[in-house]
This record gives C-alpha cells, sequence and structure tokens, in this order.
C-alpha cells in the first residue's frame, strides 16, 4: 500500500523527539553508481530531517548505512568485507545502528546470508524505498526489531524527498529510473526494476529551485537517460530545460546507443548550456558479442554514431564503458574493440572485467573466458586507451577552455580544480574567488589523468 507523505512526516517527527536533546551522528559509505550517490544525497537529507548530524572522521557514528552496489562481484565483496569490519565497531559501542540498502539487497540470497552471518546488521532494505528509512529507524528504536525487507522492487517515484547535496556547483537531477533493456550480463534491471521517468514539471522544478541555490552544473541522470519518455522524449527535454532553467551546463549519462538519434546529437550542437561530451558505452566491439550481449547495435552502427557525432560537433568528448572477457570473447572479437577504440579515440574510458551476476543469461553460459586470458585482455586494452588518451589531452596544449572551478586543490590551495565541457579535469593557478565560475583557461600541460593550464581572469 503505497505510504502517505504525512504518516512518514510523522516518523521523521517521532525519531526526530527521540533523538532530542542528544548529539546523534550519521555516516553514509555509498559503493556503486551516480544513481547510488544521490540516493545517498536523499538518505542523508532525511537523516538530518530527523536530528542526526554527518560524523566526523575520528568517531564510531550513531547511524551507519551502507548504499550497495552489486553490478560487478567486487562491489559486492567490498560490502561484505566493510560489514565484517564493523561488527567490531558495534561490540565498541553497543548503541551503533547498521542499515544496509541498494541493489545488492535486492538480490535472491542476500537478506538469508545476511541473517546467517552478519546478525548486527539492524535496518536492510531495497532499491527506492529510502522514503520509508524513517519508519524502519522508528520501529527499531521503539521494539528493538530488526527491520529486515526484501521486497519486489518498487514501480512508484517518490518526489519532494529532502536533499543533503555533496556539491553548491552542481548537482545530479535523476529523470528515470530502472532498465528495459536486459543486457545479458547486467544484474541492474533484475535490482532496479523497469523504466520508469519523471515528470517533465518535477524536473523543471527541481533544477530551478537548484539554480536558486546556486548550482551552475546539473547532471541528467538515468540508467538510460535517452530512452526518458514523458509527454516528449529526451531531446525534448534538453530544449525544454534550455528554454524554462536559467542553469549554467548541462550533463547527462548514461546514453545507449540503441536510443541515439540525429535529433539528440543536433540538441548537443544546438543548446550552449549542453555540455559537449557524450558517455556512450560500447561494451564491446564485436558485432557478435553485441548481438550475445543483448545490445540491439552491432559494430558499424556504433562507428556511424560517433562520426556523425564528430561531424555535428567537433570539439564533442567522448568517453565509454568495455567490458572484457564476455563468455565466448575470442581473439578475433577482442581485436575488434581495440579497434574500434583506435577509431573512435575516446577520450576516456572506463574498463571492466567480465562479472558473472546470478539471474543474468551471460552467467550460466559453459563457455566462460579464463582469468588468465581476461587480465591480459585487460590489460591490453588499458594499455592502447591510456595512450589514446594522453595522445587526445596533449592535442589540447595551447587551445582555451571554459572550466566550471569546482574546488581548491586538497594539498595547495593555490591550486583550482575543475572541468571543461568535454569532462576533463583540468588544474590551475588562481584565486579561491574564481570557485563557482566559468572561467577561461589556457592548456599549458598534459597527463594521463589531467591537464594543466593557466588563467588570466584573476588578475
Ligand atoms: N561485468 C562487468 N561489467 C559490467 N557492467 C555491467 N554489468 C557488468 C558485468 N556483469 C559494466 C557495463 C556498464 C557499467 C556501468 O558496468 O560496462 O556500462
Ligand atoms: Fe545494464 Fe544494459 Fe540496462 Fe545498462 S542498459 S543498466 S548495461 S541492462
Amino acid at each position: 500500500m503505497k505510504e502517505k507523505p504525512l504518516r512518514l512526516h510523522k516518523y521523521i517527527e517521532e525519531v526526530r523527539r527521540i533523538n532530542l536533546g542528544s548529539r546523534k551522528t550519521y555516516q553514509i559509505r555509498t559503493f556503486g553508481c551516480q544513481m547510488n550517490e544521490n540516493d545517498s544525497e536523499k538518505i542523508a537529507g532525511v537523516l538530518e530531517e530527523m536530528g542526526y548530524l554527518a560524523a566526523s572522521d575520528n568517531e564510531i557514528p550513531d547511524f551507519i548505512l551502507f548504499n550497495t552496489c552489486c553490478v560487478r562481484e567486487n562491489a559486492e565483496q567490498k560490502v561484505f568485507g566493510h560489514l565484517g569490519v564493523l561488527k567490531k565497531q558495534k561490540e565498541k559501542k553497543e548503541s551503533l545502528i547498521i542499515a544496509l540498502c541498494g541493489c545488492m539487497m535486492q538480490q535472491a540470497g542476500t537478506l538469508d546470508k545476511i541473517k546467517k552471518s552478519y546478525r548486527h546488521a539492524d535496518i536492510v532494505y531495497g532499491t527506492n524505498k529510502s522514503h520509508l528509512l524513517p519508519q524502519y529507524l522508528y520501529t527499531l528504536l521503539t521494539t528493538g526489531q530488526k527491520q529486515y525487507f526484501a521486497e519486489p522492487v518498487d514501480q512508484e517515484i517518490i518526489e519532494g524527498q529532502p536533499v543533503k547535496r555533496e556539491s553548491s556547483i552542481k548537482a545530479y537531477v535523476p529523470i528515470m529510473y530502472g532498465c528495459n533493456n536486459f543486457c545479458s550480463y547486467c544484474v541492474v534491471p533484475l535490482v532496479r526494476g523497469r523504466e520508469r521517468s519523471r515528470k517533465k514539471d518535477d524536473i523543471i522544478n527541481e533544477i530551478n529551485s537548484l539554480v536558486a541555490e546556486g548550482t551552475k552544473e546539473v547532471t541528467l541522470l538515468g540508467q538510460n537517460v535517452n530512452s526518458y519518455d514523458s509527454d516528449g522524449d529526451f531531446t525534448e527535454l534538453l530544449y525544454l530545460i534550455d528554454r524554462q532553467c536559467d542553469i549554467k551546463r548541462i550533463r547527462f549519462m548514461t546514453s545507449h546507443p540503441k536510443d541515439i538519434s540525429s535529433r539528440l546529437i543536433q540538441a548537443i550542437h544546438d543548446i550552449d548550456k549542453v555540455c559537449n561530451h557524450l558517455h556512450l558505452p560500447l561494451q564491446s566491439g564485436s558485432t557478435k558479442v553485441l548481438s550475445e550481449m543483448n545490445r540491439k547495435y552491432d559494430k558499424d552502427r556504433y562507428l556511424a554514431i560517433i562520426s556523425e557525432a564528430k561531424q555535428m560537433v567537433p570539439e564533442i568528448g567522448l568517453s565509454t564503458d568495455i567490458i572484457v572477457g564476455f563468455p565466448g570473447e575470442t581473439d578475433d572479437d577482442f581485436e575488434d574493440t581495440l579497434d574500434v577504440l583506435e577509431k573512435c579515440e575516446f577520450d576516456f574510458a572506463y574498463t571492466f572485467l567480465y562479472s558473472k551476476r546470478r539471474g543474468t543469461p551471460a552467467a550460466s553460459r559453459k563457455d566462460q573466458i579464463t582469468k588468465e586470458v581476461k587480465g591480459e585482455r585487460f590489460e591490453k586494452l588499458l594499455e592502447k586507451q591510456n595512450s589514446i588518451t594522453l595522445k587526445k589531452n596533449l592535442s589540447f596544449v595551447g587551445s582555451t577552455v571554459k572550466v566550471l572551478v569546482e574546488g581548491a586543490s586538497k594539498t595547495d590551495k593555490e591550486i583550482l580544480t575543475g572541468r571543461d565541457e568535454a569532462n576533463k579535469i583540468i588544474n590551475f593557478k588562481g584565486s579561491p574567488d574564481l570557485i563557482g565560475e566559468i572561467v577561461n583557461v589556457k592548456i599549458t600541460s598534459a597527463k594521463t589523468w589531467h591537464l594543466e593550464g593557466e588563467t588570466n581572469e584573476n588578475i
């Protein structure tokens, strides 16, 4: 049954009342993608409404939450590893409340494992349920009963949750949730449910309130942003945001090649606010592997999209995701991936070793690739991409780019850091007054992971 906001508000008030007069602290550890980061900002928002303060690094908090990811096995292992350590902390501080939420909790078998081996967890719930955290917390605090929930993925979108943003300069704005694509290696559709889009008005209102608070850049988020569908498609949404929001910069991720249209590329070109950057996961360069991955495009189509994007927006920054060692991947298939890498010349690639995920079709294939072969291919891929990234970065030396200044370096307060439209990290000397501004920076040198430059805008 759908909870009424008023009832939820009551739980927030009740927990706040319980906490009144004592200093209660929280800590959130986020694993995985930007969607999880945004969910954690909402959880922080509701915790602060309930009277919790962010814990400092040298104290054991009163409430600790792991927002988990299960896209690859190593993310899961990390959570169980950290959970083991928390047992010791709970022995030191008996009142510590341990909560687990997110994708991993939505997987069959995880809750049983927690019940059996990690009984020190107090609250467990899956994706899309953080608005119920006040109720879980209240029930735990008043009855002492563990709150364990492993329910089917909830399809409804909850609007109006408080958000405690990590940055005052840039913000994530989810525009759609879930995924309908069922790529054969991927667990996301199983743990995040079917695609559902937020209403345009809700998105516009959120961006406008961010603008009023001084935010300069929004990143529109979704597992598959360009399949956004709510009284218009994603391209229309971009034009609408352009018309109705005074935001300086718009980014979006992740796009799926099957849903890229010429209209969308044209919009990147036409709308000044939309950054010249496209994150377009390739996953594999082999048409055979792409078909087995259920990606719904082939090598030639992917190359055609990239060439159209480069033609229409010559200064576009390109990034991608690549999986190495999908079951049945031959040396020739891998060569196709290297070939696409060379032809596209991505500015950056996130590279992953294929990881078997319970419940996905690829996991039950008999032709899994050995660890050694995966490792060798991964190293080759990384080496090739790093040299492409460095070559592309070097080509920027001498040019001037627009940088949104995000902050100062942790080690040297005089060094400012930010990103250009293509999403490259740029470091340069400047006054802290420039933080939050978009400034022209002339690139003076290039490394693999960042560029260095100088500006005269603070003189
Ligand atoms: N193994 C390795 N990488 C994966 N990804 C998704 N599922 C898996 C898996 N089972 C990668 C894809 C996706 C990114 C977010 O994670 O490249 O684009
Ligand atoms: Fe996973 Fe494919 Fe959906 Fe991306 S598009 S979340 S890789 S199923």
